[in-house]
């Protein structure tokens, strides 16, 4: 049995950070949709109902069934999830005088809620909120509340209904982990036993279930996810596992000859093929981003799909996809937030089944499960790398020669990024080759008229949002000096301060 918490989507920005401070307690949750609730899983120990940006008077607002779960396990609801268990059960909810938003301290608090146990007096909250509660139904008590919101915090003892307007997920919510815990741990009796070491031990007992004797195929891309998704089902199933790692050409410096003896190092069975004369060929001339882009995808599956038809008896296609990869929250437009970058389009009549090991988990999860399956540090921490590599930061048409350069000038960039110690200190970084500029430098006592190459770095959580980082200028002026004296072709670098969006991670 692997008890969980169910979150209740209801379109809120803040969900997925519930689900992380639940990982963070050690707690598995499922993230669903408001009407997804899976009646009748035993495993469910309780649910927490998540904010919306509707009003619960909005004709679209979400609405759920509350009689699936109330009396039947505890359940939290939180703004939005709290204002509509309130309205439903016959309390009253209002447009307040003015918006709620921001950091309020809760003036009273009842400590022997057991939502509250451990409580600070003002203890600081978070609170985002356009309606709020003016009276809750019958058998409700209010157990916190700040100088404005009567109804901070409610409890049905009877019932085991509990609900906060503020949002304790948020870091300004000061004791939001202590609250979640308590709601996890004191109400639901959960156990905290999720940890990397019963996820392997959980993961590779299903992945014998789920596979037994048949053959399963990986396209490993020299990143965490599919590394340690490697790893894993290579401890499930060892030899049936056979990975495949396609060398496009414009990988990093080195990086295929690396990668691959890491690979053969952890014991995997991994074929390495070089197609790289195939994708420069099918480039040529190639200048636009999106056609780059289509082209790498479409020699990928095809370089990948003939090696692929080799294993006859292949049954499955195991892919690193993680948890953010798939979570589609429910915005209003009921719009992906993230598509899935993932192998795809392989030909249907393969008939391969999909298997995901890593499907719940989020980018940290999946280093720490590494970690505890031996992997070396340098693959674990590695920066995310996009598929279609150095092609998608060489702006114009690609050349074998401008991607050695690039290689060269990225190479001396990483390589003082970790001397600095400044290497995990960044979500990703890459050097970008400017090739159809070019600007008039001094070298000597010559002219010369090259490429400029641009420097990003970033922070980031997910990628989705991303911050230019702000790398000292002594490290900056040290790269700048080093690729400018020993990569030819390159007389200028530039350090790139846009931030996502507007902008993106990559250039192209
Ligand atoms: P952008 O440029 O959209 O990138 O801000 C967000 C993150 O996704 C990576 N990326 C890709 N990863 N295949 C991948 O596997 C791709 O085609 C691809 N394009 C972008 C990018 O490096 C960043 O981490």
């Amino acid at each position: 049995m692997q008890e969980k918490i169910i979150i209740l989507d209801f379109g809120s920005q803040t969900t997925q950070l519930i689900a992380r401070r639940l990982r963070e307690l050690d707690t598995f949750c499922e993230i669903l949709p408001y009407n997804k609730f899976p009646v009748g899983d035993p495993d469910v120990i309780g649910v927490i109902l998540a904010g919306s940006p509707f009003s619960v008077y909005d004709p679209e607002a979400f609405k759920v069934d509350l009689n699936q779960f109330v009396g039947r396990m505890p359940v939290l609801g939180i703004c939005y999830g709290a204002q509509f268990i309130s309205h439903t059960l016959g309390g009253r909810v209002e447009p307040a005088d003015s918006r709620e938003y921001g950091r309020a301290n809760l003036t009273t608090i009842d400590t022997q809620c057991p939502l509250f146990r451990g409580f600070e007096p003002n203890s600081q909250v978070w609170m985002s909120h356009g309606d709020t509660i003016t009276a809750l139904p019958e058998g409700f008590s209010v157990v916190a509340s700040t100088d404005k919101v009567r109804y901070a915090a409610y409890e049905a003892k009877g019932q085991n209904i509990f609900g906060v307007q503020f949002h304790p997920e948020v870091f300004h919510s000061l004791q939001g982990t202590q609250l979640l815990r308590n709601f996890v741990v004191d109400i639901c009796g959960g156990h905290q036993t999720w940890s990397p070491a019963n996820f392997i031990d959980t993961t590779v007992q299903e992945l014998k279930e789920q596979i037994g004797q048949d053959r399963v195929i990986l396209g490993l891309s020299g990143g965490v996810d599919s590394s340690v998704a490697a790893v894993l089902l290579n401890r499930a199933i060892g030899q049936q596992l056979t990975c495949i790692f396609v060398d496009h050409g414009m990988l990093r410096k080195n990086e295929f000859h690396d990668v691959m003896k890491d690979y053969e190092g952890l014991g995997l069975n991994v074929i390495g093929v070089d197609a790289s004369q195939k994708f420069f060929a099918d480039l040529e001339g190639v200048t636009d981003p999106e056609k780059k882009r289509k082209i790498i995808g479409r020699d990928f599956v095809e370089v990948f799909d003939a090696e692929a038809r080799k294993i006859t008896d292949a049954r499955w296609l195991a892919q690193g996809t993680i948890y953010p990869d798939r979570i589609e929250s429910l915005n209003i437009t009921g719009k992906v937030i993230k598509s899935h970058h993932n192998v795809g389009g392989l030909p249907k009549e393969m008939n391969l089944q999909l298997c995901e090991p890593l499907k719940w988990l989020f980018k940290d999860e999946v280093r720490r499960v590494g970690r505890q399956l031996g992997m070396p540090e340098h693959l674990i921490e590695r920066h995310p790398f996009p598929g279609p590599g150095l092609a998608v930061r060489i702006l114009g048409a690609i050349t074998p020669e401008k991607v050695h350069t690039l290689q060269e000038a990225d190479d001396i960039y990483i390589r003082a990024l970790r001397e600095w110690g400044l290497y995990n200190q960044v979500w990703q970084a890459g050097a970008i080759l400017l090739s159809e500029v070019r600007s008039v430098g001094v070298m000597g006592d010559e002219r010369t008229y090259e490429n400029p190459v641009a420097l990003r770095a970033v922070t980031s959580t997910d990628a989705m949002t991303a911050d230019w980082a702000h790398l000292p200028y002594d490290f900056l002026a040290r790269v700048s000096n080093d690729i400018i004296n020993k990569v030819r072709g390159v007389n200028r670098v530039c350090y790139d301060i846009s931030s996502k969006p507007p902008s993106t991670i990559e250039w192209e």
